[in-house]
């Protein structure tokens, strides 16, 4: 669509979080629970409108740059030069109005490991172009489009990634329940014990994983139970439902358990009961490797051996799973010696990389004016 004049020459910077989630995995996209939060990770993303109607992209850190032309297909190798595209043919679809940008971005997010980074760049993007190109839509609908353009590029993920960075707060956990987007916000008190995630160093590619399988098998089972959501559906149900294999009907208990884990844990954030709420994350990987069957054995091992750990209070999976990263919650003066003992398990021995990131929660997405 035409783009306004008055909409040329504007600059801002948006910042975009990375996210935890302490709690409620794969319940998203089945109208269930979660209990995410923004850490200080940080996608920023620096747009300026300009008149030549082409967007010139270029990715700070591994120093790429791109010309997406907005009438052809330039391809490219960068794996990040897909979800500009995928955002601009969605504007394009749905008739809003764009035109010419200059981007420049970076991020300390860990790419591809579960901390949703590719949901911080397309989320930093629609916010931008909402803000630069007078779109006026409410934070709701940005979610739902940043979503929309992450399915063109091949995962059917949920909308947690998105909720979490556009409406997270500062020191406080997001509680959100899925079966009617609603959200509210509980403070994130845990003194002298801190939230670390580890890197299994395994890469996920959830766009080729049995990621959309999952979402598949649990949606059938839905839909043969008339149900509008899994938090409408009770244990009998699932045990009474015909013609299922056992691993499918494993996968729908555990969506019942571990909703119940998140109000559980909602609860003992709520009194600081930090012991009930290393037990919860203990439960959760397990039903996520048992139950749900999207961990890998180097996730596995990480978590069993950070929960075979005094000072770990509890470890998990977190993200979509097959590999990526694991969440733990710590006594924070036990950091340096559960590091080393990390750095002794034969897979992390060789490697110098980066394996541990201890996060602060941090603000959700914001946009901020440069002239
Ligand atoms: C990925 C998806 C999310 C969510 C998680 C699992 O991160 O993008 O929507 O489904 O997996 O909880």
């Amino acid at each position: 669509m035409f783009l306004l004049h008055r909409h040329i020459g504007k600059k801002i910077t948006v910042r975009a979080p990375g996210r935890i989630n302490i709690i409620g995995e794969h319940t998203d996209y089945n109208g269930g629970l979660a209990l995410p939060a923004a850490t200080h990770l940080a996608l920023m993303m620096e747009m300026e409108s300009v008149r030549d109607p082409s967007w010139s992209i270029q990715a700070l850190d591994p120093g790429e740059h791109f010309q997406l032309l907005l009438h052809t297909k330039n391809e490219s190798s960068y794996h990040w030069v897909g979800f500009f595209r995928a955002m601009h043919s969605y504007a394009e679809e749905h008739q809003l109005p764009i035109g010419g940008l200059k981007i420049r971005f970076n991020s300390t997010i860990p790419i591809g490991a579960g901390m949703s980074s590719s949901s911080a760049l397309t989320s930093a993007l629609v916010a931008g172009m909402n803000h630069l190109f007078g779109w006026n839509k409410a934070p709701l609908s940005l979610i739902r489009i940043a979503s929309r353009v992450e399915h063109g590029y091949g995962v059917q993920g949920g909308l947690l990634d998105q909720m979490s960075i556009f409406l997270s707060k500062e020191n406080q956990a997001l509680y959100l329940d899925f079966s009617n987007d609603s959200f509210h916000y509980l403070p994130m008190k845990t003194p002298g014990y801190s939230w670390v995630v580890w890197d299994s160093l395994e890469r996920r590619q959830l766009v080729n994983s049995p990621y959309n399988q999952r979402r598949k098998a649990v949606e059938n089972v839905l839909q043969d139970l008339h149900a509008p959501h899994w938090q409408a559906v009770s244990a009998t149900e699932i045990n009474n439902v015909k013609g299922i294999s056992k691993e499918v009907r494993m996968m729908c208990h555990f969506i019942l358990e571990e909703n119940n884990r998140v109000r559980l844990a909602a609860k003992c954030l709520k009194e600081e009961n930090i012991v009930g709420l290393g037990e919860l994350l203990k439960a959760s990987h397990a039903g996520l490797r048992d139950q749900y069957r999207v961990s890998s054995p180097g996730l596995d091992r990480l978590a069993g051996h950070l929960n075979s750990q005094k000072s770990c209070m509890g470890a998990r999976m977190m993200g979509g799973g097959f590999g990526g990263m694991v969440l733990s919650l710590i006594k924070t003066q036990s950091l340096p010696e559960l590091l080393y003992g990390i750095r002794q398990l034969p897979e992390f021995k060789r490697g110098s990389g980066r394996l541990h990131y201890p996060v602060h929660i941090g603000n959700g997405l914001t946009i901020e004016e440069q002239n």
